[in-house]
């Protein structure tokens, strides 16, 4: 058969993709702004029909209607990364979490959570059958690779991204055709705290390093002080808008890379409409799976590789919780402890926790005595190097516990200094 036909064999509308899926299957959703909702939304249109079945994915973007109250005669979503629309129904029992780095997921899928369905989005394909996975390889393709049966929305807006960011029509059991808009996130506030927390960062940052940046206003703050930074190269879980106006710009050239140069290599991309224009057909930038990308021993072939990430609470030790405030989980590991650990094994590397000082407005500090009852480790003491907020930078490696939490009540919020100091000394039985 040719291959147009193959494809055109292949055609089937969202309610009858829906049909495929069984009672107890396990469905792993194409990830973050790459989410197929179609076939999603034919499920729940006709939930009564199922049973046990799973959904299973980190970042969602759209609203998880399979997770919301009621759905739990039907369906049963399996965390990898609680988000907006998934918090609730984690943290009330309807849904499960399961703990993991991002860099692990693959092998998850293969091994330990094998995949019965990968519902994906891809590109259209090209003359030679391949669709390209676009704005998410990470565990995406990975599920698509061990699942049982393969349905893909083939969206003829999804950009065409290179790297190894290819599935053959052959590799797809069924086709959906859409046309619908690529998930956006919009670009953040950024405020003036988050300013003060970018300027810090940035001044740790130089010329000719590769940068891992998360998601928000504080990654985005960065780039903001980077303009006047010369051959910067990006080697990321992923990027957002704020990347595309520094390539622009001339800053971010990737030349002074030590693995891939020239190249930006990401795992997937959350952005706007600019972004996924930026990155179509662009040999510049380089998808892999997030197995490749996220591996420590990977990143840390980059020389002078710098990660910054964020978190909700760091104590006088230095630990770090990015994942839950106290008992209640508001997101996961994702890829800080990958990119930690890569940026602090390569030459002349650094890692930077950064956060505001405070949360709820002010009203709680964000460096405290002692973490939440509950509250989960996601950095240990010994990974941390850098934490930065609005009020400077702590840099932890090397120095003893007394001096470590010196340096982080040094960059507490003013409010709460005094507080700290009190239980500094009670706790080390010496004047600060
Ligand atoms: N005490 C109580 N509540 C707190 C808190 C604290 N110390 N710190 C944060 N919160 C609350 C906020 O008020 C907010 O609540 P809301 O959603 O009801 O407004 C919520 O927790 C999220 O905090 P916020 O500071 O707005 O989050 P953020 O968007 O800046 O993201 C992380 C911060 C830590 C959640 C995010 O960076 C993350 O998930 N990190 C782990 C994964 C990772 O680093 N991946 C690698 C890069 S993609």
């Amino acid at each position: 058969m040719k291959l147009e036909e193959i494809y055109k064999s292949k055609i089937v509308t969202p309610e009858q993709a829906a049909e495929k899926i069984k009672s107890g299957n396990r469905i792993v959703v194409g990830h973050a702004c790459g989410e197929p909702t179609e076939v999603i939304a034919a499920m729940v249109a006709n939930c009564e029909v199922y049973k046990d079945v799973e959904f299973v994915h980190m970042v969602a973007m759209s609203k998880s209607e399979y997770a919301k109250p009621g759905m739990e005669k039907y369906f049963r979503h399996n965390s990898l990364f609680v988000g907006a629309s998934t918090r609730d129904a984690v943290n009330s029992g309807r849904a499960d979490f399961t703990p993991c780095y991002f860099s692990e997921v693959p092998a998850l899928f293969k091994e330990d959570l094998p995949v019965d369905v990968a519902l994906i989005q891809v590109s259209k394909p090209d003359e030679h059958g391949f669709c390209s996975f676009g704005v998410s390889n990470d565990y995406t393709k990975p599920a698509a690779k061990y699942a049982k049966l393969v349905i893909a929305e083939v969206n003829n807006r999804m950009p065409r991204t290179m790297g190894d960011s290819f599935i053959h029509v052959s590799e797809i059991d069924y086709i959906v055709e859409s046309n619908h808009q690529i998930i956006e996130l919009k670009p953040p506030k950024i405020g003036d705290v988050e300013k003060a927390i970018g300027k810090h960062c940035a001044s740790l940052i130089e010329d000719g390093s590769t940068l891992q940046l998360g998601i928000g206003a504080i990654p985005d703050a960065v780039l903001l002080f980077l303009k006047d930074k010369k051959d910067l190269g990006i080697h990321s879980e992923m990027i957002s808008d704020g990347v595309v106006e520094l390539v622009e710009a001339g800053v971010i050239t990737n030349k002074a890379k030590t693995i891939h140069p020239g190249k930006i290599v990401v795992t997937f991309l959350m952005g706007t409409q600019r972004l996924y224009d930026f990155v179509n057909d662009n040999p510049m930038v380089e998808m892999y799976s997030v197995d490749y990308v996220n591996d420590p021993s990977v990143i840390m072939k980059n020389s002078k590789m710098i990660s910054i990430n964020s978190c909700v609470q760091v104590d006088l030790m230095g630990q770090v919780a990015s994942e839950t405030v106290g008992l209640k989980q508001i997101s996961g590991v994702g890829g800080q402890v990958d990119f930690v650990r890569g940026s602090n094994m390569c030459i002349n590397g650094k890692s930077i926790m950064a956060m505001s000082s405070t949360a709820a407005h002010g009203k709680i500090s964000k460096i405290v005595s002692l973490l939440d009852e509950g509250s989960v480790v996601t950095t240990g003491r010994n990974d941390v190097n850098y934490v930065v907020t609005e009020y400077g930078i702590a840099k932890l490696k090397g120095k003893n516990l007394k001096d470590r939490a010196r340096a982080l009540i040094g960059i507490s919020h003013p409010d709460f200094k005094d507080g700290l100091v009190l239980k500094f000394e009670k706790r080390f039985n010496c004047l600060f």
